[in-house]
Order: structure tokens, then C-alpha cells, then sequence
């Protein structure tokens, strides 16, 4: 039994088995995530095993407090300060030119390293009781729906992480937005948790994407990523498709007519953030039916709807 109820104790030995080299999985406000000392190359390595993550797909650094991320980069633009006081701990990730003391496996090479302060109780607490940054990727198979839950993270990852730490369900439920720079000005590199709409009120307009040949894309944004094992197909909401006992529907806030293998909403009202928290787990749930082929409705793409949308596009790629 690797999985444990978050509390004091549980926390507590979670960080001795991070400063030990061991990997550990644990909540977060955006998806759970598979940490272990981010200064301690051997122990990084084995999160790419666990996972079944190649090797060039670098990893994120999460600290309990911003004076302490800061100290990560090497060098950070007037705007990114700003985004740190105005959105950390929050589900924001800054990549910066790394500082000396950040490994190579950590950044996959690169010069830059992607930082966030995550703002849940049981991951700050671990941070803080492990006394270093915690490398930690999302405690998925690479490729495979992202957890929202620790039994998602159990159905994957079995008993390969030393502990799992569980705080319950996610409250944002999709990733962290990643923003780097070109210059003095942001650049999204993949849009998660926090809305474009909020970081451009803070820093100035966001670059969609880098200038060809500038800052590189984030490695691990492949084309094919989030995917459920059953096939997805994304339609115009309300678009008749025909029921079949084979397939799943994903309706964003309408449930669909006529008899299928499974239905999830994301949000009877229609919530943007409700939805976001309630996507993971739905389609690991129609995931879960047995269906062939799931229907997802696309949702409108502002706030937290440009993230869902990312993840349904790729999920159907
Ligand atoms: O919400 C989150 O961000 C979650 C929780 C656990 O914090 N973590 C997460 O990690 O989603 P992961 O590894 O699944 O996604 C991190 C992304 C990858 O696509 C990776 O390529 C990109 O961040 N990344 C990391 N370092 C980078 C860098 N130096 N430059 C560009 N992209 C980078
Ligand atoms: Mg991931």
C-alpha cells in the first residue's frame, strides 16, 4: 500500500522520502503531480522511468514561496516579476533562464527551466518540509490522461511511486499555463489554469506562439498527448450524432438525447471553471465505460475554455 491520506505525519514522511532520492506523488491545485528532489539528478531520473517519459521532455520545479522560485532563474524580466507577485502560488509556470544549481535532467538540456509555486496546502507543506525545489511533471504515463484524483494516479502508476499522497480531488483540474519570454514579452507556451485574459491584464499582450527559431515551444506540447484509450472525436455542441450503444458522450452543459455507453457533463450551467475541474476525471470515466469512440462537445474558447480545448484537441489528435 503506497497510498496515504495527506495529513502531518503523511507529509512528513513523504519529504524524508523526497530528501532520501525517492519519488513521490502528491496533489496539487492543477493535476497531481510525481516530484522528487529537483537538485538531485539520480532522483529526477527515476519520475522519467516511472512514467515511461523520454528523456527530452524536461520537467517543472515547484516551490513553496516566491522569494525561493526566484532563485532558480538566472535572470527575469521586469513582467515576469509581476506575474510572480500578482499569480504565485497559483497555477501559473514561468520558464527563465535557469541558475547554475538547476541539473541539466531537470531542463532537458535546455538553458531554461520552468518554475511554479503551487497554491495547495499539501503540496506547499511537502515542499516546504523537503527543504528543496520539487521536480514533478503530472503523475500520468506519458501520453495518458492526466490525474485528477489519487486513484487515477494509482490505475497508472500502480505501486511504482514510493507513496502516493492523497488530498483529494484537484480544484482547477487542468495544468498550469506555461509562459516564457522573448525579450520583455510573455509568451504562451501552453495554455492551462490560469486564463490568457488575467496574464494580460497583469504583463501586456501574449505572444500565441514563439517566433520561428526564438524561444522553443514547450517539448512536451506534442501534437498526440492527454490521449483516452478510446477514440476521441470533437463536434459543435448540440450537433445531432447519432447514439450508439459503443460510443460515450462529453456534453458541456446539455445532456444529449437518445441512449449511449456512458454521458458525462462537464457543467450543467455552463461554467468555464467547473467544467476545466470536471474534465480529467469525466473522461477518464468514459474512458473507463468500455466505449470505442467518445463524442466531445467543443466548448467556447475564453477562460478556462481555451485550456479545455487545448486538451480536447490534442486528446483527438
Ligand atoms: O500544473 C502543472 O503544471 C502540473 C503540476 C504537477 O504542477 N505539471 C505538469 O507537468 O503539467 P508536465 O511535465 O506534465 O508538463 C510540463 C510541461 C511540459 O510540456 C514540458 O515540456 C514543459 O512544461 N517545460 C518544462 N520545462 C520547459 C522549458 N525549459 N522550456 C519549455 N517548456 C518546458
Ligand atoms: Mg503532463
Amino acid at each position: 500500500m503506497n497510498r496515504h491520506k495527506a495529513t502531518q505525519a503523511s507529509i512528513r514522511k513523504a519529504a524524508a522520502l523526497i530528501r532520501a532520492g525517492g519519488v513521490v506523488a502528491f496533489p496539487t491545485e492543477t493535476v497531481y503531480g510525481l516530484g522528487a528532489d529537483g537538485l538531485n539528478p539520480k532522483a529526477c531520473a527515476r519520475i522519467f522511468e516511472i512514467k515511461d517519459r523520454p528523456r527530452f521532455d524536461p520537467l517543472i520545479l515547484h516551490e513553496c514561496s516566491a522569494a525561493r522560485a526566484k532563485k532558480l532563474f538566472s535572470k527575469i524580466p521586469k513582467p515576469a516579476l509581476r506575474l510572480m507577485e500578482k499569480f504565485w502560488p497559483g497555477p501559473l509556470t514561468l520558464v527563465l533562464p535557469k541558475a547554475a544549481a538547476v541539473p541539466g535532467i531537470v531542463t532537458a538540456g535546455l538553458e531554461t527551466v520552468a518554475v511554479r509555486v503551487p497554491a495547495d496546502r499539501t503540496a506547499l507543506a511537502l515542499i516546504k518540509a523537503a527543504g528543496r525545489p520539487v521536480a514533478a511533471p503530472s503523475a500520468n504515463r506519458f501520453g495518458a490522461l492526466s490525474p485528477t484524483t489519487a486513484a487515477h494516479v494509482k490505475k497508472q502508476l500502480g505501486n511504482r511511486p514510493d507513496m502516493i499522497l492523497d488530498g483529494g480531488r484537484t480544484a482547477i483540474g487542468v495544468e498550469s499555463t506555461i509562459i516564457s519570454f522573448q525579450g520583455d514579452k510573455p509568451v504562451l507556451l501552453r495554455p492551462g489554469g490560469l486564463p490568457l485574459e488575467e496574464i494580460e491584464k497583469a504583463a501586456g499582450a501574449v505572444l500565441l506562439r514563439p517566433a520561428a527559431g526564438k524561444a522553443p515551444l514547450a517539448p512536451g506540447c506534442l501534437k498526440k498527448h492527454y490521449a483516452p484509450a478510446a477514440r476521441l472525436k470533437l463536434i459543435a455542441p448540440g450537433k445531432a450524432v447519432k447514439p450508439a450503444p459503443s460510443a460515450a458522450y462529453l456534453a458541456f452543459s446539455t445532456r444529449p438525447a437518445g441512449k449511449w455507453a456512458a454521458v458525462k457533463i462537464l457543467s450543467p450551467r455552463g461554467d468555464l471553471r467547473e467544467a476545466a475541474a470536471n474534465l480529467f476525471g469525466a473522461l477518464h470515466a468514459l474512458e473507463g465505460s468500455g466505449a470505442r469512440t467518445i463524442y466531445a462537445e467543443k466548448v467556447p474558447r475564453h477562460g478556462l475554455g481555451r485550456a479545455i480545448m487545448d486538451r480536447l484537441r490534442r486528446a483527438s489528435a
